[in-house]
């Protein structure tokens, strides 16, 4: 058993990590939730009994075996050097602050838990949310085909915003059913019966940062450089699935049947794909699953016998964070 400790215990991901080591039976000695300041002090209710919650303390946070960062980028950045110095936990950072680092590993550990076991480094990157999903149909697909390029449009949760994000939603919802106006201050602009192709800042080539984030940690984890990849991130009123249509160019021919075949022998993936039946990928059935929905599964007109489309589903905190960031404990620790 091991000694876990987990920054940034009162938001969204660091719930859903919680939660996640319970049902996955992580062998866990003693458990320390770390916060800040504000919430420090107080008890909290989980599944490993009521804990009391500290305020983030180094000596505290080394002390324990594997301790998941779910904070800030400025927060990773400023403590990772001192946790990860000699004799420090693994830790496993779910922001970006590490993740282009080429001696940090960034890992789905489907894809590539060998990179993480093998690094010298106690740092593990947990990926963007986006990516980890749409890479567990990628990864199979590009075994069999060789993927070229690749065109993604997302369709992204309000939880990828974190639990502000959800409540700004939520509560817009029933401020418009009232006939008030939706308020917004986490979105640019009010999410209720609303699509927002912007999430994360503009960068100078006119993609948002969350689209680079796509296009960056997919050739760092699938080990592919110079793989082109465009991508369309957008905001929509759902609370914690994250969808995406894929398109994919290959080096050889597709069969269809053949990858769906390698998708159902691909651990978490579930295929539903049964058009007859209306059975597709969708955030309400994705939503609190552990596997991503991969369906919609077809050959692709525009790259004839080289395009694949596919259209991919998969709960944001869990494939997309908490459960990334327990199955790289599972994988390295
Ligand atoms: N950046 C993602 C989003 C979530 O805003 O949906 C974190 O990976």
């Amino acid at each position: 058993p091991l000694k876990v400790g987990i920054v940034g215990v009162t938001g969204a991901v660091g719930q859903e990590i919680i939660s996640v080591l319970h049902k996955r039976g992580f062998e866990v000695s003693e458990l320390k939730l770390f916060a800040s300041a504000r919430s420090s002090g107080k008890p909290m209710d989980t599944p490993f009994g009521s804990l009391m919650i500290e305020e983030f303390e180094l000596e505290a946070a080394r002390s324990c075996d594997v301790l998941f960062l779910a904070v800030s980028g400025d927060f990773a950045l400023e403590w990772v050097p001192k946790l990860t110095a000699e004799g420090g936990p693994l830790v496993i950072d779910n922001s970006s602050a590490f993740r282009y680092d080429d001696s940090v590993p960034l890992c789905v550990p489907e894809i590539n838990a060998d990179v993480a076991r093998k690094s010298k480094k106690r740092l593990v990157a947990n990926p963007n949310c986006t990516t980890a999903i749409a890479l567990m149909a990628l990864a199979p697909l590009h075994k069999l085909f060789g993927i070229k390029r690749c065109i993604m449009s997302t369709y992204q949760a309000a939880s990828g915003a974190g639990a502000p994000g959800m409540r700004e939603l939520e509560e817009g919802v029933a401020a418009m059913s009232r006939g008030e106006k939706a308020e917004n201050s986490v979105f640019a602009h009010p999410l209720p019966f609303n699509v927002i192709p912007h999430i994360d800042k503009f960068l100078d080539d006119m993609y948002t940062k969350e689209e680079r984030k796509v296009t960056w940690e997919t050739r760092k984890i699938m080990g592919m450089p110079d793989l082109l990849v465009s991508c369309t991130c957008v905001r929509i009123p759902t609370l914690r699935a994250h969808a995406e249509a894929i398109t994919i160019e290959c080096e050889k021919p597709v069969d269809v049947a053949a990858a769906i075949e390698a998708l159902k022998n691909s651990p978490g993936v579930k295929v539903t794909d049964d058009p007859a039946a209306n059975i597709y990928p969708m955030p309400l059935t994705a939503t609190g699953q552990y596997d991503v929905e991969v369906g919609r599964v077809r050959k692709n007109d525009v790259f004839g016998d080289y395009g694949l489309d596919l259209f991919v589903c998969g709960d944001q905190l869990l494939r997309g964070a908490a459960l990334n960031a327990v199955l790289i404990a599972e994988a390295v620790a």
